[in-house]
């Protein structure tokens, strides 16, 4: 069973982040899936190697040498068919916490959050992208969020995460124009995951219904359905779990 039937047979996949709650349920999914020939699971803080197909190393978005390291080891044996960044950061600790209110902002969260959101899925595709496989379907998918997008901003808050997101779409689409000049059938993306169960979500869904709180396993299936289902057309989008396109 393949749940990444439009991308060539044999892919080669490099997930970034692998040590996260939906990094980690990709990892699991993409080792069942019969078209899937190798897993490159890289994280900062290590990923489960134990798995069929699946080789771990370590990357650090905040040191671009790491980044460099781990997407020529990726593509070592055979170019790369799909590149999906699922690392991210909301908050950390007591002292970096979404804020409520412009009188929170400070210099120092602003720039973490910008770094590992939007930084540092960039330094990836700058290193990735060279490395994908011409003449077939590819993709580069990195996790986005809904609260980054600005024309569906209403209930204001969150500025760090929220703008990190905003910059990230937009490194995004600007990356998708200089690629798919070269790899005209490759496809760049943000994706919209849900509210998921995660380290990351978890101090801020008290107040989610259960019914819209996916397991990290739910939003993964979903996830890679909507890459399968995207072609070139849709390159720089925004898409959420469901297949819909976000404005940005
Ligand atoms: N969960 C949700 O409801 C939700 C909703 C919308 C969007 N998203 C997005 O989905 C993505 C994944 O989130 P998640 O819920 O799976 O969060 P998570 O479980 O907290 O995982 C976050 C991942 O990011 C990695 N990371 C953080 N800083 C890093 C750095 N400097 N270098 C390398 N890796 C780093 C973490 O690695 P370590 O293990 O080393 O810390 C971890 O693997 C994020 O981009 C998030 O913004 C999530």
């Amino acid at each position: 069973m393949s749940l990444l039937t439009s991308f060539s047979a044999d892919c080669n996949v490099a997930v970034i982040g692998a040590s996260g709650g939906i990094g980690e349920a990709m990892l699991r999914l993409l080792s069942d899936d019969s078209r899937v020939a190798s897993i490159h699971a890289l994280a900062r803080s290590g990923a489960d190697g134990s798995l069929p197909k699946v080789s771990t190393g370590s990357i650090d978005l905040s040191d671009e040498g790491s980044i460099a390291t781990a997407a020529q080891l990726a593509a070592k044996n055979d170019a790369l068919d799909l590149v999906i960044v699922t690392s991210g950061i909301l908050w950390e600790g007591e002292d970096l916490r979404p804020e409520k209110s412009m009188r929170e902002l400070d210099l120092q969260r602003l720039m973490q959050l910008f770094a590992v959101n939007a930084a540092g899925p960039a330094l990836v595709a700058k290193h990735f992208l060279p490395l994908l496989r011409k003449n077939s379907k590819t993709l580069f998918a990195s996790l986005s969020a809904r609260v980054g997008s600005i024309s569906d901003n209403r209930l204001g808050g969150w500025y760090s995460y929220r703008a990190s997101k905003a910059a990230l779409n937009m490194l995004l689409k600007t990356f998708a124009i200089e690629h798919g000049r070269q790899w005209p059938d490759s496809v760049v993306a943000g994706l919209h995951p849900g509210t998921v169960d995660t380290a990351l979500s978890q101090p801020y869904t008290s107040r989610t219904p259960k019914e819209t709180l996916f397991s990290p396993a739910t939003s993964a299936r979903h996830l890679l359905k909507v890459m399968n289902q995207l072609s070139p057309e849709d390159s720089g989008g925004v898409f959420a779990w469901d297949g819909s396109r976000i404005q940005y």
